[in-house]
């Protein structure tokens, strides 16, 4: 797929006629990351904005104690770096390729330039930023919780939410995040996901396949853990 092709299917660039979004595909530059690799470090200077082609990253912080909390994962078609160039401080996270995974990326100048140009960019990405937040919102809420089995079902509902699909109540997630990912999202070990995930399968709320997880009656299983 060129990159004007995967611009057209990219949330914030949507509104965008063919030849605005040429103009923009051609301030772009195309970049690879290999699984594990860091892409930004919290802190460093910002210098770019990225839209991820193809592939996934987690975007995390380091707690005191040195454990990795995930705040978010993100998939083909979704941007970060945008925060950075906007308020001008430091990377606000790391992100981390979680796999081989690839970007399109503009520099700080060209994307504010692109706001400019295109307030519809601009309405778009402040929609995202809204949806981000309020997901924020309900994570710190979650984090509050000292029952690590209700964390860890509704990190499970914002997986389904966000990677899942749908079909008459059935969520199927194709790709579940490692355990560790989950455990570090949810603020618990791996062993505690591990132990709460089979303790779903026995109610029968849930069944795994490998990486596969299928949730039989979504609905019922958000109303438990919201
Ligand atoms: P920036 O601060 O430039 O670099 C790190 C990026 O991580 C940040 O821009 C956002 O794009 C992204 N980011 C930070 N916090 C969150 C979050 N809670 N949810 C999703 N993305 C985030």
């Amino acid at each position: 797929m060129t990159n004007l092709d995967h611009l057209k299917n990219v949330p914030i660039f949507a509104d965008l006629s063919s030849s605005d979004l040429e103009k923009i595909s051609n301030k772009m530059i195309l970049r690879n990351y290999n699984k594990g690799q860091v892409i930004l470090l919290e802190e460093s200077k910002g210098e770019t904005f990225f839209v991820i082609k193809t592939g996934e990253v987690k975007v995390t912080k380091l707690s005191d104690d040195g454990r990795e909390v995930i705040l978010a994962i993100l998939g083909e078609s979704e941007f970060f770096g945008e925060m950075s160039l906007l308020d001008g401080e430091g990377r606000s996270a790391n992100i981390v390729a979680n796999e081989d995974s690839t970007a399109l990326t503009l520099s700080r100048n060209d994307f504010l330039s692109c706001l400019e140009s295109y307030p519809k960019i601009a309405i778009s990405l402040l929609e995202e930023l809204a949806v981000r937040l309020r997901k924020s919102d309900k994570h710190i809420e979650s984090l509050s919780l000292s029952d690590s089995e209700h964390r860890i079902g509704i990190t499970i509902a914002r997986l389904a939410e966000e990677i899942g699909t749908i079909k008459k109540g059935v969520v199927s997630i194709k790709k579940l995040p490692f355990q560790q990912d989950i455990a570090n999202m949810a603020g618990t070990s791996r062993e505690t996901v591990s132990r709460t995930i089979k303790l779903f399968e026995d109610k029968k709320i849930l069944t795994r396949n490998g990486r596969a997880l299928t949730i039989f009656d979504f609905n019922s299983f958000k109303k438990s853990f919201s």
